[in-house]
């Protein structure tokens, strides 16, 4: 697909223009997108794209949006072409090392919440696999008084997490570390979140037109989707405080036996929470209040 801008053109035709462009290529967010690409063509804000679509297009933005929209157009995430994604309310820095944060993990985000009712308490977090550090900052954002470490394997999304931890101003209360789960880490935690990889290696073989371009590690959850889980609920068992809270993101179909996996480590399964779809997204569980006495 040919993809070009008339140099001349106004905001608005570039809009009907970009957004007819990507309506052809399939994409269910056209509308939104298009918005979004000549605001960022431009260097302006959404806000001012809507309130002035008479402005005309300069030749250097018009060049600027076709180079958007070919990357579009061949199904790149948003979030890579921005460089950016909302998530919890934060505006964080996403690259191509790093998962793109979903809406659908701030379920997670809520789920802890819950738990947690003295907002003020001075709790230690770990983020197993914390790529842009979404979880652990939107949970540090509203816990002022709360500590976080984030793991993750991969050295560059771990750059990522800590440009955003200091974007938000929170890089006294974080530290990252490279890793692979809770294995080099001793200390205990009074919660633990992750959101793992966990799609099955074969629905991979011909994955969703984006998934295409997001990092493999952040996606492929073994033969049955659950390996990262079988890895890191024993390491989460053994790094939790006494009552400390887990909290895990989990695909369709996985609460049971992700379930299972906890109670095979120790913990007690308090209950699943569903994201505003109706699917179940994640499990909680707890240590149990004292350390079983050894015999
Ligand atoms: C599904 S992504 C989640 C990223 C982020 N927490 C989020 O919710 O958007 C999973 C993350 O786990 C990391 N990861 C994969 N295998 C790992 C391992 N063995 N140890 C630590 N992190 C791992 C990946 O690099 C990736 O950043």
């Amino acid at each position: 697909m040919s993809v070009t801008v008339e140099t001349g053109d106004t905001v608005a035709a570039a809009l009907s223009g970009t957004r007819r462009m990507l309506q052809a290529a399939g994409i269910d967010s056209a509308a939104l997108d298009a918005r979004l690409l000549v605001a960022a063509a431009l260097g302006i804000t959404v806000e001012t794209v809507i309130a002035w679509p008479e402005r005309s297009l300069t030749p250097d933005a018009g060049v600027r949006l076709a180079a958007l929209m070919r990357r579009r157009v061949a199904r790149e995430p948003m979030a890579y072409i921005l460089g950016r994604r909302e998530f919890w309310s934060l505006d964080l820095v996403v690259t191509p090392a790093t998962l793109t944060p979903r809406p659908d993990s701030e379920t997670l985000v809520a789920a802890a919440l819950d738990e947690l009712p003295d907002r003020h308490a001075p709790l230690s977090i770990l983020d197993f696999g914390t790529g842009t550090g979404c979880l652990l900052l939107a949970l540090l954002s509203e816990l002022p008084a709360a500590t976080g470490t984030g793991v993750d394997i991969d050295r560059a999304a771990l750059d990522v997490a800590r440009q955003n931890a200091f974007r938000l101003g929170l890089t006294g209360r974080t530290g990252f570390m490279q890793g692979e789960w809770g294995l080099s880490l001793s200390e205990s935690f009074d919660v633990i979140v992750s959101n793992p990889p966990y799609i099955a290696t074969g629905d991979l073989a011909a994955p969703a037109p984006e998934l295409r371009f997001e990092p493999r590690l952040a996606l492929d959850g073994g033969a049955d989707g659950l390996s990262a889980y079988r890895a890191l609920i024993p390491d989460a068992a053994r790094l939790l405080r006494p009552d400390g809270l887990l909290v895990l993101e989990i695909g369709a179909g996985q609460a049971v036996p992700v379930q299972a996996l906890l109670a095979a480590s120790g913990l007690t399964p308090l209950r699943v929470s569903r994201d505003l779809a109706g699917v179940e997204r994640c499990v909680l569980a707890r240590a149990r209040a004292y350390p079983q006495e050894v015999t």
